[in-house]
């Protein structure tokens, strides 16, 4: 400031050197005109600039500057540095800012921002899908008249949200079930968060169907064998009689006995995540043994036939897979009234995967049944399953072996006419020999 001030005053004292210089070698009047151009050429100077400034500003092009000379090109210059720093600063926040965004687009959950008067502010894709929203329709709506669910509205007319709310039937398809709840910031806003719970309450549902399906196969045997004991304790039988009750008994407890052992082996084969060793397979040899198995199942009541590719080996756990095909086996055995015809064998088809597959020509499936066929404890009837001892596990476990060495297990059936099932595994664990 001082030095504009000095600048000004030395511009007024060579004006008056000028007029008195003038005055005295020409006239009055030339020394006011040597005066005034001594003024008004740098006035002239600066409104120049001035106006290149003004353009410059109006622009917005930082990095065109205007050329220009001395204390002005020095102003410019600052002045361009401050606007490369705000404009620094302002791409730094937008970039900060988008990834938030983008943190909040990544994030599973549904979230939505409202502002204190529950005005949309802000929601990501997944709280659009969630309580079909469109953000750029709904920005600064009120949410309750979105999401017009009376539980969801009693929420939030009651101002406590130390709890979270449930509700179901949520999204486009109305399939899903939604844990959410609003949490307080900044000045009487709130972050509306929604949580997907459908896949958990279901996994809920399926360990209280299991408790449940467990006991009653339990309950099942323990009190046929309760009466058992009972009719062997209060009565006076004679030894042959006593002797058909013991067997019965052995009978019940050798049902339970095999449940426990299925679950186990389900158990341990979900406890166990690491996928099977590539261990080259005997396959014909495992073929004998189904074979041997088969027949003192069957005990000639079916036709067998057992063939096996021996010019490949599998590459697995030998005991998962012989009980998963032993499993299939015996299924066929069990199901297949007597006379029908059994075919199981191993072969690899034109890709190069792995074949294991039973057929049989016993009553088939009926296509509402297969694909629950592999749940834990699905019989198509089960009555009829009782008598031959099933628990409906079997397919379950084969299922689970299947996936553990990364094949597939395909159930093919016509009522009437028979099933196929085949374990189809991948190239991976398929060796020539
Ligand atoms: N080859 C088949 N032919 C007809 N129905 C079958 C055949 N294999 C399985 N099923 C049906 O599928 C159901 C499930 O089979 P799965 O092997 O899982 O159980 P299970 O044989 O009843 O009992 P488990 O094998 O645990 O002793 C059976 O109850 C039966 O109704
Ligand atoms: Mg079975």
């Amino acid at each position: 400031m001082v030095a504009v001030i000095f600048r000004f005053i030395f511009l007024l004292i060579l004006a008056v050197i000028v007029f008195g210089v003038g005055k005295s070698f020409l006239n009055e009047q030339a020394g006011l005109g040597m005066a005034l151009a001594i003024v008004a050429i740098p006035l002239a100077y600066s409104y120049i600039n001035l106006a290149r400034l003004r353009k410059y500003i109006e622009q917005g092009e930082i990095e065109n500057l205007p050329s220009t000379s001395g204390k002005w090109e020095d102003v410019l210059y600052r002045l361009q540095r401050f606007l490369r720093i705000q404009r620094q600063q302002l791409n730094d926040i937008e970039a900060q800012h988008d990834r938030f965004i983008q943190a909040f687009q990544a994030s599973p959950n549904g979230i939505v921002m409202l502002d204190d008067r529950d005005q949309i502010e802000w929601c990501n894709a997944i709280a659009e899908n969630f309580f079909g929203l469109n953000f750029k329709r709904d920005a600064l709506q009120q949410i309750n008249y979105l999401i017009r669910r009376p539980e969801f509205v009693r929420y939030l007319s009651q101002r406590n949200f130390d709890e979270p709310l449930l509700i179901e039937q949520m999204g486009k398809a109305g399939n899903l079930t939604l844990m959410l709840q609003l949490f307080p910031f900044s000045e009487n806003r709130h972050l509306l968060f929604a949580q997907d719970i459908t896949d958990l309450r279901k996994t809920e549902a399926m360990r209280r169907d299991f408790v449940a399906n467990v006991s009653h196969e339990m309950r099942t045997p323990l009190t046929v064998m309760m009466g058992f004991l009972e009719t062997v304790l209060s009565l006076d039988l004679d030894e042959t009689q006593r002797t058909r009750y013991l067997e019965m008994m052995q009978l019940q407890a050798k049902r339970m006995q095999s449940l426990v052992e299925d679950l186990l082996t389900l158990a341990n084969l979900e406890a166990n995540i690491q996928p099977p060793a590539l261990q080259a397979i005997d396959m014909p040899a495992v073929m004998a043994l189904l074979k041997n198995d088969a027949e003192a199942l069957s005990q000639g009541k079916h036709r067998l036939e057992f063939i096996s590719d021996a010019q490949h080996d599998l590459l697995g756990n030998q005991k998962e897979l012989l009980s998963a095909f032993s499993n299939l086996v015996s299924n066929a055995v069990h199901y297949t009234p007597e006379g029908g015809k059994i075919k199981a064998s191993w072969d690899v088809n034109e890709n190069g995967q792995g074949i294991f597959s039973v057929e049989d020509s016993g009553p088939g499936i009926s296509a509402e049944h297969l694909p629950r066929l592999t749940e834990r404890f699905y019989r198509v009837d089960r009555s009829r399953s009782r008598e031959t001892g099933g628990t409906g596990l079997g397919l379950a476990i084969v299922k689970h072996i299947a996936n553990r060495h990364q094949a597939q297990l395909n159930i093919a059936s016509v009522p009437g006419k028979g099933s196929l099932f085949s374990v189809q595994l991948p190239n991976e664990r398929v060796a020539a020999i």
